[in-house]
């Protein structure tokens, strides 16, 4: 039987940080990770990063290509009523955030992981865990065709919203508190110049509109659409024209089409386990939590996690004080269900509701000149975007 002191399911950015977090901190970890690197990197995911995620990357020493890479932006556009106006993050809150392709970050993770020698399987099958009631767990997988065991003092679920660590576990021992929305995301992925130099969002009777970007020359847009609607009845013609109809004229007029290179739909769904400790397992990132994506929240609130677990185990290897890990459940879901209030808020004040009557499109029109009008209520929003602070 092999042996690590944390056990962590999943290589995604959860996964990876934790690892690498927990190494610099000299405590040995394993991740096991269903797929391939490849397929992990191929993942398009939004990429906005806190403050206090970039100190995170950078505490983990992974953050030289993000700093020489990523945009930081000072400010998002909001567009609605045929106008774009600016949030202005730096200016309400000093603060700005980074642009950083969630790929790149775990492509710079899983490369710091490799040279410093550290042990990931990927293409692990069948990852079931054991005695998490118990003085030691264990793991149990298959990898190349061979049944393994690992036993490990710890075992930290970072295997997302469809992995085994959550759904392993009896119903009766957790409780979630979830909230589905009636339409996805419609996203493409595309060569060519940003329409702004910041993130555009916007509000029209059509439905949401977001265009986001990976660099100077690559955007992400969406569009609200239908949970019924296919990929196939989405040519990028048809794409391009219905966001720029969702568009203030002047963003409609400087963006300019190109041949999607993916395209997908993604529903929007709020979700929170609690609690996110099991005996010897922790949950964190969307093994634990969802958020819709209006407000760019799943990757720093997983980071966010990783910051409590990384630091309560080190405080458990260093002093042998398990105080931080009984706290551990608390302190994150804190912060999980102040993200969730602020990206419901977001997602409601944006989108096209199929079952708002008259009253209720009035009172979104009225919440959008409340907030273009008050400094106060731009200071909100600009505090949650940019993030709140992460309480030790
Ligand atoms: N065994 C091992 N690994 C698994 C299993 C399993 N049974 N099931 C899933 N995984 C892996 C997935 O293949 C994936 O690589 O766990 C990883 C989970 O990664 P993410 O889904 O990216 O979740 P997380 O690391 O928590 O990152 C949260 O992802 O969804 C976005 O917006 C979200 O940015 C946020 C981020
Ligand atoms: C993205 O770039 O994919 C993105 C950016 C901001 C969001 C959501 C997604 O709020």
């Amino acid at each position: 039987m092999q042996r690590t002191q944390v056990a962590i399911i999943g290589a995604g950015p959860a996964g990876l940080l934790l690892g690498a977090l927990l190494h610099k901190a000299g405590i040995a970890n394993t991740i096991l990770e269903l797929h391939s690197g490849e397929q992990v990197l191929a993942r398009v995911r939004a990429g906005i990063l806190e403050r206090g995620s970039v100190e995170l990357l950078d505490e983990a020493g992974v953050g030289q290509r993000m700093h020489a890479q990523g945009l930081v932006h000072q400010g998002i556009q909001l567009s609605f009523g045929g106008q774009r106006q600016r949030i202005d993050l730096q200016g309400l809150t000093g603060q700005s955030v980074l642009v950083y392709g969630q790929n790149e970050l775990c492509r710079d993770l899983m490369d710091a992981r490799k040279a410093a020698g550290l042990t990931t399987h990927y293409e692990a099958r069948h990852v079931s865990l054991h005695g998490l009631g118990e003085p030691r767990a264990v793991v149990r997988y298959q990898h190349l065709g061979q049944d393994h065991e690992l036993a490990c003092d710890y075992i930290a679920g970072c295997d997302g919203f469809h992995g085994v660590s959550r759904a392993g576990l009896p119903a009766s021992a957790y409780h979630c508190y979830e909230r589905g929305y009636p339409f996805g995301w419609l996203g493409v992925l595309a060569d060519t110049a940003p329409p702004a130099d910041e993130l555009v969002y916007a509000q029209h009777e059509r439905g949401f509109a977001l265009c986001s970007m990976r660099s100077r020359t690559r955007v992400r847009c969406y569009i609200q659409c239908s949970l019924s609607d296919r990929l196939e009845a989405w040519s990028d013609a048809r794409f391009w024209s219905e966001l720029k109809s969702r568009l203030d004229p002047v963003t409609a007029a400087a963006l300019e089409p190109a041949p999607s290179l993916e395209k997908s739909i993604a529903p929007l769904r709020s979700y929170v386990t609690e609690p996110l400790r099991f005996g010897r397992l922790f949950l964190a990132g969307d093994a634990g939590h969802l958020v819709p994506p209006t407000g760019a929240k799943g990757l720093n609130l997983a980071a966010s996690d990783v910051r409590y677990l990384a630091r309560a185990l080190t405080e458990y290897y260093r002093d042998r004080s398990e105080a931080g890990l009984a706290r551990y459940s608390e302190q994150a879901l804190r912060r999980v269900w102040r993200a969730e209030r602020f990206s419901w808020s977001l997602t409601q004040l944006l989108h096209n509701f199929p079952d708002h009557n008259g009253f209720d499109q009035r009172i979104q029109q009225a919440d959008l000149d409340y907030l273009m009008s008050s400094r106060a209520a731009q200071t909100v929003l600009a505090e949650n975007y940019v993030g709140l602070p992460l309480n030790d």
